[in-house]
């Protein structure tokens, strides 16, 4: 059981207390004796870890993914909290309370699924609905409400798939009556399955890992070899069992993020653009949890920036954009328009 979550820990805090052990390090002091560098999770964050004092026997015995029973103490470290271990020992699976480690969706398992057979349902196109009925069986459905859309980018929460999902349906829904150049059927089919396949991607246990299926072929080639399954088995017409596989290969955009091929229909357009917002701005708010000391993130490799995200965050103190601050500008505004007003009867004066 646990004492307390990561995001409760206080410098100077006694710390016995059960983490996932999420990354090892083993590493130099300047003085050349060995020290670990460790990051420990559960389900309301992370913390980072120092061990001072090791052995290369006690780096290679510690094993990433499990669930250590940890004692030490918290301090500061340049702003944020790091906790110095004392001992470790890893606990028996047996012992473990996965929801513990997991962090979950703010949707229930029922609120998902109900909205996810009201989207099926709402698709009237025959062949997008036998395809899409026939991947989502019970099986299917419930794994789908329960998997997590991504590893550790974004939607990484027990629902997170159906949670992301749903939230492109609603921008799918958007750009459907928008454009009325769209098909809304296969818009919202591709939107279901574009992750469909993160199902056997993804693996749970104290944390999400790959499977190695999914290593070997990734979700993209797996739910199209899925559409074509199901386009076959239940007779399909073959024009669109192709066109929803293309929502599904092309929806990273590019090669170089997976997709074999690029969008080349307007659907498939609309479904890069909006799984990259999602992706984007769910990542903001993942991001907006963690102690920002100015504002600023630290450098986001996925996204190759560092984001400013003080003005964001309500609890943030030094905002430049705050309400003070925009009175200030505010005042300026005006003095500006007063004086561009004088220049310009100046100017009519004078006919300039
Ligand atoms: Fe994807
Ligand atoms: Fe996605």
């Amino acid at each position: 059981m646990k004492n307390l979550f990561t995001t409760e820990y206080k410098p100077g805090d006694k710390v016995l207390d059960q983490f996932v052990l999420k990354r090892k390090e083993i590493r130099n002091t300047k003085s050349g004796s060995l020290f670990l560098s460790l990051n420990f999770s559960d389900r309301e964050g992370e913390l980072s870890a120092k061990k001072w004092e090791t052995t290369q026997i006690e780096f290679d015995n510690l094993e990433e993914g499990k669930v250590y029973e940890v004692s030490g103490e918290c301090d500061s470290y340049q702003g944020k909290i790091q906790l110095v271990v004392y001992s470790m020992k890893k606990i028996n699976d047996l012992e473990i309370r996965v929801e513990d480690f997991l962090p979950q969706s703010q949707f229930s398992f029922e609120e998902l699924k109900k909205r996810i057979l009201e989207v099926l349902e709402s698709i009237k196109d025959e062949d997008y609905s036998k395809i899409l009925k026939f991947i989502f069986d019970d099986k299917n459905l419930e794994k789908f409400c329960k998997f997590p859309a991504g590893k550790i980018l974004h939607h990484s929460t027990i629902g997170g798939l159906a949670e992301h999902v749903l939230s492109l349906v609603e921008s799918a829904e958007f750009y459907a009556k928008k454009y009325k150049i769209l098909n809304r059927d296969l818009l919202i089919s591709g939107t279901l399955m574009h992750d469909f396949a993160k199902i056997f991607e993804y693996q749970i246990s104290t944390s999400f890992e790959f499977t190695t299926i999914g290593k070997l072929s990734g979700h993209i080639s797996i739910g199209f070899a899925k559409i074509l399954e199901a386009g076959k088995y239940v007779e399909a017409n073959e024009e669109k069992t192709f066109l929803l596989g293309h929502m599904v290969l092309s929806h990273h955009g590019t090669p170089e993020f997976g997709s074999p091929i690029k969008p080349q229909i307007p659907e498939s357009f609309v479904l890069m653009h909006i799984d990259d917002l999602d992706f984007q701005i769910n990542m903001c708010e993942s991001l907006l949890k963690e102690n920002l000391t100015d504002g600023w993130t630290e450098w986001i490799r996925a996204l190759d920036r560092k984001l400013y995200l003080g003005n964001s965050n309500s609890n943030f103190k030094n905002k430049i954009f705050s309400s003070e601050n925009q009175e200030k500008n505010s005042k300026l505004e005006t003095l500006k328009i007063k004086k561009n007003d004088e220049e310009d009867k100046l100017n009519s004066l004078f006919n300039i």
